[in-house]
C-alpha cells in the first residue's frame, strides 16, 4: 500500500561498511534498496512510499541516538557500538551482516610488559575496553582514539590497542596481531520502544519481513 509522506515508518541506515549489506536485506524483504535510492545524491532522506517507509543515511555510529530519541523508528546497528553506549531500545534481531570483533592487538614480537605494569590501551571503545580489563582485574591506562588506532603503539603512544576487525588486513598491515577477542559483533535491528507500539502491526510485519531475508542469508 502507498502511503502519505506523514505515514511513513523512518528507518536509519548506516552509512560506510554496512551499507550495502543492510541495503541487499531491505531490498529482500520490503523490495527497496535504500542504497539505491540514497546514492548519486546529497540527500540523507528517501522516501519509498511503496513500502511504507523512508530511509535516512545516518553515521553508524549514530544510529542508536537516532532510534533512541526517536527521529527514527527503526535502524541497523552494530554490536559493538550498543555495547559501547548501553541504550533504551528493543533489539529485537541479529541481521547477521556486519560481522567482526572487538579484539586486544599488539605488536608482533613485543615482550611482555614487566607484571604490575598497566598497558596504555587506545581504543574508541572506551567503556569496552575498561570492562574487558577490569574484569581481568589488570589495571589499564585506556586512551581515547577516533580513528586510525593501528597506528598508535609503532608510534609509542599504547602498548596495545582495542578496536574492531573485520578481514584482519589492517592489523597485518600494521604489525599487530590479535591477542584476544573482548566481543563477537553482528548488526542488529534496533527499535524505539514508543514506536513499537505505536505501529506494533507495522513493525511486527517489518521485523518479520527482516529475519526471513536475514535467514535466507546473502543475497
Ligand atoms: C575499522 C577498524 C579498523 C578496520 C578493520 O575502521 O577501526 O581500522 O575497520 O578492518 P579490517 O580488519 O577489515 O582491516 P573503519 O574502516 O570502520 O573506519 P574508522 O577507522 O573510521 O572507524
Amino acid at each position: 500500500m502507498k502511503r502519505p509522506a506523514a505515514d511513513l515508518i523512518t528507518v536509519a541506515v548506516p552509512k560506510g561498511r554496512l551499507l550495502q549489506e543492510s541495503s541487499a536485506l531491505f531490498e529482500k524483504a520490503v523490495g527497496v534498496s535504500p542504497r539505491a535510492l540514497l546514492e548519486h545524491t546529497r540527500k540523507l532522506a528517501a522516501d519509498a512510499p511503496e513500502a511504507g517507509l523512508r530511509f535516512i543515511s545516518i553515521r553508524a555510529g549514530d544510529v542508536a541516538s537516532y532510534v533512541e530519541h526517536g527521529a527514527a523508528a527503526v535502524g541497523v546497528a552494530g554490536l559493538d557500538v550498543l555495547r559501547e553506549e548501553p541504550r533504551e531500545l528493543y533489539e529485537p534481531l541479529d541481521l547477521g551482516i556486519g560481522r567482526c570483533a572487538v579484539i586486544v592487538a599488539r605488536p608482533k614480537g613485543a615482550a611482555a610488559l614487566p607484571k604490575g605494569v598497566a598497558p596504555r590501551v587506545a581504543t574508541k571503545y572506551v567503556s569496552l575496553a575498561s570492562a574487558h580489563f577490569a574484569k581481568k582485574s589488570l589495571p589499564a591506562e585506556i586512551i581515547e582514539l577516533h580513528g586510525s588506532i593501528e597506528v598508535a603503539p609503532s608510534l609509542g603512544l599504547a602498548d596495545v590497542i582495542v578496536d574492531i576487525t573485520e578481514t584482519g588486513e589492517t592489523l597485518r598491515a600494521n604489525g599487530l596481531v590479535i591477542e584476544e577477542e573482548v566481543l563477537s559483533v553482528s548488526a542488529r535491528l534496533i527499535v524505539n520502544r514508543v514506536a513499537l507500539k505505536l505501529h506494533a502491526e507495522r513493525l511486527r510485519r517489518l521485523i518479520a519481513a527482516l529475519r526471513a531475508a536475514a535467514s535466507a542469508g546473502p543475497a
